[in-house]
């Protein structure tokens, strides 16, 4: 004869097999293992039970529970499945999806970190400062006295404190070399800004990189250098290079950098790209100045600096006719440059 608690157990399970749905389901539980439930009951019972029967029916008893809450799990995990799937035979796979479309880099952006590759390839380190600026670091320091012209209301946005929206990113070169000791190889990428009127090829903010290099026995060929390795990597290697002779209060001597090739646009005509220069000992000097020490001995340390038109330099490589696109926001020039 089967022993009523294996009675119990096939019934239960036969219940759990049958039930379609998770309530059904539960009020089997309730009705087996639930407080009172009639599995629940023969652990009551046990009490009751004669001393040599106790071990017997209690492993029978664990048993039974253990193999009726499995079931009723397995159960679970299956309406939980049959929902899921339910959910996804739903979708209609059919139907288009939604596109997304794939952003490009700005062609400025795109300038920018070509530049900066090469550059770090030399050696080169980044550096930062900030847009608006003082008098000082903008001028004074950078060897331009109060007469300069640059310094005209008429060229300058003044802020009503005083300070400006710096008219070149060689503010940096003042800024780098007052918080660290020479030797000094940096770039700083930046925007400026000038009171200029606007047309094809001005734009009241413009973008530059900066460059600075101070060590021992600095001269004009390893600007020369640097400068045509630049050019000849971003424009091609039968870019032609030329330095003019030129002048900025800030470096002597002072150059102006050209570039020619045939892989450009417009190809045999020279185009004016960059300033530059071997950095004056007074630069030197009014950061020595500032620093309250001797670090940058113009007897001992020499440089040369230079700053690339951002602009220029992607106007040229992309054959961009007009500097007011880049600040337009025109999704089909943008669009071109992916
Ligand atoms: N700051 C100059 C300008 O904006 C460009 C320049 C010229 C930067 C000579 C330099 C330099 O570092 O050495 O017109």
């Amino acid at each position: 004869m089967t022993h009523p608690l294996l009675q119990l157990r096939d019934d239960a399970l036969r219940e759990i097999e049958s039930a379609t749905e998770e309530q059904a389901l539960e009020t089997t539980r309730v009705k087996y293992l639930g407080r009172s439930g009639s599995i629940s009951a023969w652990g009551e019972q046990m009490k009751t039970l004669a001393k040599e029967e106790k071990p017997f029916i209690g492993k029978l008893l664990n048993e039974v529970r253990n193999a009726v809450t499995a079931a009723i799990e397995t159960r679970n995990a299956q309406f939980r499945s049959q929902k899921e799937s339910g959910a996804l035979a739903r979708i209609d796979i059919s139907l288009p999806g939604t596109p997304h479309e794939i952003g490009v880099l700005h062609p400025l952006t795109q300038m920018w970190e070509r530049s900066i590759e090469i550059f770090r390839r030399m050696g080169f380190a980044l550096a930062d400062g900030p847009d608006i600026e003082d008098e000082w670091h903008c001028f004074d320091a950078l060897n331009t006295p109060p007469e300069h012209p640059a310094r005209s209301e008429q060229d300058t946005f003044y802020l009503p404190d005083g300070r400006l929206l710096r008219t070149h990113t060689s503010t940096v070169q003042i800024r780098t070399m007052e918080s660290t000791p020479p030797p000094i190889r940096v770039i700083s990428p930046g925007a400026a800004y000038r009171n200029e009127d606007i047309d094809a090829t001005h734009a009241a903010q413009f973008h530059q990189i900066e460059g600075l290099y101070v060590d021992e026995n600095v001269s004009v060929a390893d600007l020369k250098g640097a400068l045509e390795f630049f050019m000849r990597e971003l424009f091609g290697s039968d870019t032609a290079v030329q330095f003019r002779p030129h002048f900025f209060p800030f470096t002597e001597p002072s150059l102006e950098v050209y570039v020619k090739s045939r892989a450009l646009k417009g190809g045999e005509q020279w185009i004016e790209v960059a300033g530059s220069g071997i950095v004056h000992p007074a630069v030197f000097e009014q950061v020595n100045k500032a620093r309250g020490d001797k670090a940058y001995d113009p007897e001992k340390w020499s440089g040369y600096a230079f700053g690339l038109g951002m602009d220029r330099l992607a106007m040229i490589l992309f054959d961009i006719p007009d500097l007011r696109l880049f600040a337009q926001n025109d999704l089909r020039f943008l669009r071109q440059f992916a």
